[in-house]
């Protein structure tokens, strides 16, 4: 592990920015829909057919939210939360994550996940925490995440990911766009290229920038210093 580096430009305005305020929202309806159910369950089991060692309660029941599968919370029968930590699944993330409209909060860290990314996360409108952290997802971190507005927590951590930090332009999203991110958290990984000036501007409210442990070459952008929020880089 690397030292950290402060960044002094910024540290004093950081350090008048409230620190650990969470946006989580919660805007669903009362009132119960089961009319998603069979769709719900479908979603999860497609899920699941991609992993060799699911968690026990997965599929043991129709219904995953009434007695719910673990790690799975939902509101209105929908999964808004899907935590899956340190639980030896095995296998791949399929597209069919894409499905779960409501998810906010997605934490599949410290498994055994390979392949890649799916680029279907990226239309997950309401997701604001992502942790893939510590498994052995390969391939690129897909331009769709740019999409994900209320995204606080990116953390991709420990995997094996490659390629450039994708950044917008005219035909795709990028990382500059997540406006609403608090934490970038890439390190160790097989990151490469240089880290783009346009991945950092006024409108970003980072805290945490963590890039070490990967290939990335040249210097750190001057941009930087305009993210009036950063704490750690
Ligand atoms: C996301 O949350 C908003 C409220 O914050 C809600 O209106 C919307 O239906 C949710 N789902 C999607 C897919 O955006
Ligand atoms: C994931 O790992 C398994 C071995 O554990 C391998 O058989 C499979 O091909 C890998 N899948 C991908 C997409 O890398
Ligand atoms: C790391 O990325 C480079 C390209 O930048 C690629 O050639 C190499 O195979 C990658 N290594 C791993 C372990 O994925
Ligand atoms: C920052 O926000 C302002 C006001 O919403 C907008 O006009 C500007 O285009 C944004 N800049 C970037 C780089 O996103």
């Amino acid at each position: 592990m690397r030292t950290l580096i402060f960044i002094l430009c910024a540290l004093v305005a950081s350090l008048q920015t409230g620190f650990g305020s969470t946006d989580s929202q919660d805007g669903l309806e009362t009132g119960v829909d089961v009319s998603h159910l069979p769709f719900t369950a479908a979603a999860l089991r497609a899920l699941m057919s991609e992993w060799q060692s699911p968690p026990p309660s997965w599929g043991t029941t129709d219904d995953p939210c009434e007695t719910p599968w673990e790690g799975v919370s939902c509101k209105d029968s929908r999964v808004t939360i899907l935590k899956l930590s340190t639980m030896g699944i095995k296998g791949t993330l399929s597209a069919d994550i894409g499905t779960l409209s409501e998810l906010t909060i997605l934490i599949l860290a410290g498994c055994s996940f390979n392949g890649s990314i799916p680029d279907e996360l990226g239309s997950l409108q309401n997701l604001s925490y992502l942790a893939l952290n510590s498994n052995q997802f390969t391939g690129k971190i897909p331009s769709s995440m740019g999409k994900l507005s209320n995204l606080y927590w990116f953390d991709i951590a420990d995997n094996q990911i490659s390629g450039p930090l994708p950044v917008s332009n005219e035909r795709e999203p990028g990382l500059d766009l997540l406006h609403q991110a608090k934490h970038f958290h890439f390190n160790k990984n097989n990151l490469s290229g240089s880290i783009p000036e346009k991945l950092f501007h006024l409108n970003m409210t980072l805290f945490h920038v963590i890039f070490d442990g990967n290939t990335l070459t040249g210097r750190i952008p001057d941009s930087i210093c305009l993210v009036r929020t950063i704490m750690v880089l």
